[in-house]
């Protein structure tokens, strides 16, 4: 069997990702700090599975990942661990040059120097994946062509920017010692057991507790939004086949307004859950702006798609009713996650926005 070290396992994505992977018959050792986004309820499933060994630890342990990769000779390390909300990077940029940056640095080193170690038929097949995002590549403009491989990266926010500077390491890793290193950069995940700070479960729970929908600026800003499935069936497949040293970027086909996006999730729960009180789009709430907030974000997929036949399969529409059925079909992992911390969260983040 095929072991794993995967990191951020506790959060969206990587929980995902685990999940997936324990299907696959994967051995995965989890490492995760568990902050505020890790969330052990999002492994519920694999309670009682003796092939999921969860660590409490972070990244930045060297001694700790070294023991790791010492005692279970992982084949890959899928790098997830991260601290991923942009409005939290504009209020405490330091963590995120702490986990993002430094972190992603002592994790390489511990495990380039491990992997020198390793026999050469162990060598040649092990791989370190690294998770990134479209942000590090900048803003686009309405009819600027989408993001590709070689876009230069143009960071803007201390999110993006920590992100990018994890990218260079990763490259600078394969280049200087020949590590085996792959890039994902990836656009907005959406999806069940997402925190509830990004943009789709927020509107969703504050929909639902008949509160502000609140919208920065004008709602005009683009993403693109893939579904976390998706997602991780491109990191598995990229792991399986792709070239070391080579960065892959993962798209949705899905590009939309924020406002498109809020309107589509109130006329779901119009359906889903008629409120006496009226339709959920008269909650919408224009509010200050994100300062430094990128306009559009878009992906061009079509380097993974030729050269590893991946295609997303999840159509936006019925991906994002799908996530809406999950926030309404599990209130207890949604009143676990309101905790203080988060109501402090959207005190902070939206006093003063004119809400
Ligand atoms: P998340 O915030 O939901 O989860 C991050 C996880 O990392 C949490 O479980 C947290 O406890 C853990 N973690 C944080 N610091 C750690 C540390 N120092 N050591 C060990 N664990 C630590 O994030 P996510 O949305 O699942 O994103 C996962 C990765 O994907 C990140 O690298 C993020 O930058 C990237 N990404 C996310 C999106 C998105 O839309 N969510 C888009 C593009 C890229
Ligand atoms: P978010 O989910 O934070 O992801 P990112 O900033 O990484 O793209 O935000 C998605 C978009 O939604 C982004 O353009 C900012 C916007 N947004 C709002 O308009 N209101 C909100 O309350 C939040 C959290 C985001």
């Amino acid at each position: 069997m095929t072991c794993q070290l995967v990191t951020g396992g506790a959060g969206f994505i990587g929980s995902c990702y685990v999940l997936q992977a324990r299907r696959r018959g994967v051995r995965v050792v989890n490492l995760d700090k568990l902050t505020y986004a890790g969330n052990m309820d999002n492994l519920a499933q694999l309670r009682n599975d003796s092939g999921h060994i969860f660590v409490h630890g972070d990244i930045g342990n060297a001694e700790l990942v070294g023991y790791l990769l010492e005692h279970y000779h992982p084949d890959a390390v899928v790098n997830f661990a991260a601290e991923s909300h942009v409005d939290r990077s504009i209020v405490e940029p330091e963590a995120f040059v702490r986990t993002n940056v430094l972190g992603t640095a002592a994790l390489l080193r511990v495990v380039k120097d491990w992997w020198r170690c390793l026999p050469v038929d162990h060598a040649s097949v092990f791989r370190f994946l690294h998770i990134s995002t479209d942000e590090v590549y900048g803003a686009l403009q309405p009819n600027d062509p989408p993001f590709t491989e070689s876009t230069p990266y143009s960071p803007n926010s201390p999110y993006s920017a920590s992100k990018a500077a994890a990218d260079h390491l990763v490259h600078a890793f394969h280049e200087t010692y020949g590590l085996p290193t792959l890039l994902t950069n990836c656009s907005n995940n959406y999806g069940p057991r997402q925190f509830p700070e990004k943009l789709i479960p927020l509107m969703i729970l504050n929909a639902l507790a008949r509160k502000p929908l609140p919208i920065y600026g004008k709602g005009a800003n683009i993403r693109d939004w893939l579904h976390v499935e998706d997602h991780c069936t491109a990191i598995a497949r990229v792991l399986e086949a792709g070239q070391p040293g080579c960065k892959y970027n993962i798209g949705g086909r899905a590009e939309r307004t924020n406002l498109e996006v809020v309107r589509t999730v109130c006329s779901i729960l119009d359906e889903m859950v008629p409120s006496p009180q009226g339709e959920y789009a008269g909650l919408i709430t224009f509010v200050t702006d994100r300062p430094g907030h990128d306009f559009r974000y878009a992906i061009d997929c079509s380097c993974i798609a030729a050269a590893l036949g991946w295609k997303p399969q999840y159509d936006f529409d019925s991906g994002l009713r799908e996530t809406v059925r999950w926030y309404l079909d599990n209130p207890d992992w949604v009143e676990h996650v309101r905790s203080g911390a988060y109501r402090q969260w959207l005190a902070l983040n939206y006093a003063g926005r004119g809400m």
